[in-house]
């Protein structure tokens, strides 16, 4: 067998090493929460502008479940960068985040529900879903709900978007929601052990 040939052809990753490079930058220049989204919608917008700077091994479907593969963590985990992956008609259950998210879609196109507690603590649709087309961005805070569902919005291929977080995010003890609103505990991890190499300049 040819093991070359079982390669997936390497790309040029400086996109998203500029992406991190500068959301460090923006980090410590300003810890006020709408300028961070603000700022951060920019360059995450830039960021999912063009499909041609992800590795094949963080964009993998599986057939079991949505994949959730960190791109990167900040060394003082103020932030993170995630690819998630779903496969066909693949959802993440109702969940928090309790902290800042900006959401990219990068390739496919994804279905974002979001959900509040009405008054007697059960959990109501909190207006319509949306969609979200490849090229969009979209963010959430605790401070005004982050309570949501994501699903692929495509029955037939695998959708992809990048999120970024104000916290090493696969570590941050959160919680599900049962549709009557009860919590259950959760700390998601991620799907892979090893990160894209950011940092090889020799390339260019
Ligand atoms: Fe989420």
């Amino acid at each position: 067998m040819n093991a070359i040939a079982t390669i997936a052809p390497a790309v040029d990753i400086a996109p998203l090493r500029g992406f991190v490079t500068s959301f460090a930058e923006l980090l410590s220049g300003t810890r006020d929460e709408q300028a961070v989204l603000d700022s951060g919608h920019a360059l995450l917008q830039r960021l999912v502008s063009r499909d041609d700077w992800l590795p094949a091994a963080y964009a993998k479907p599986s057939a079991e479940r949505y994949q959730q593969y960190l791109l990167h963590c900040d060394s003082r985990e103020r932030f993170s960068v995630v690819s998630f992956v779903w496969g066909p008609g693949q959802s993440t259950p109702v969940h928090d985040h309790r902290v800042w998210g900006l959401v990219g879609v990068l390739r496919g196109s994804e279905r974002v529900e979001q959900f509040e507690r009405d008054g007697a603590g059960r959990l109501r649709r909190r207006g319509e879903a949306e969609i979200l087309e490849a090229g969009s961005v979209d963010s959430f805070s605790p401070r005004t709900g982050d309570i949501h569902r994501v699903s692929n919005a495509l029955a037939d291929q695998a959708s992809i978007s990048i999120h970024v977080y104000g916290a090493n995010i696969g570590a941050v003890e959160r919680a599900t929601y049962a549709e009557d609103g009860t919590e259950k505990p959760f700390i998601s991890g991620y799907a892979n052990t090893t990160l894209p190499n950011l940092w090889d300049r020799s390339r260019k």
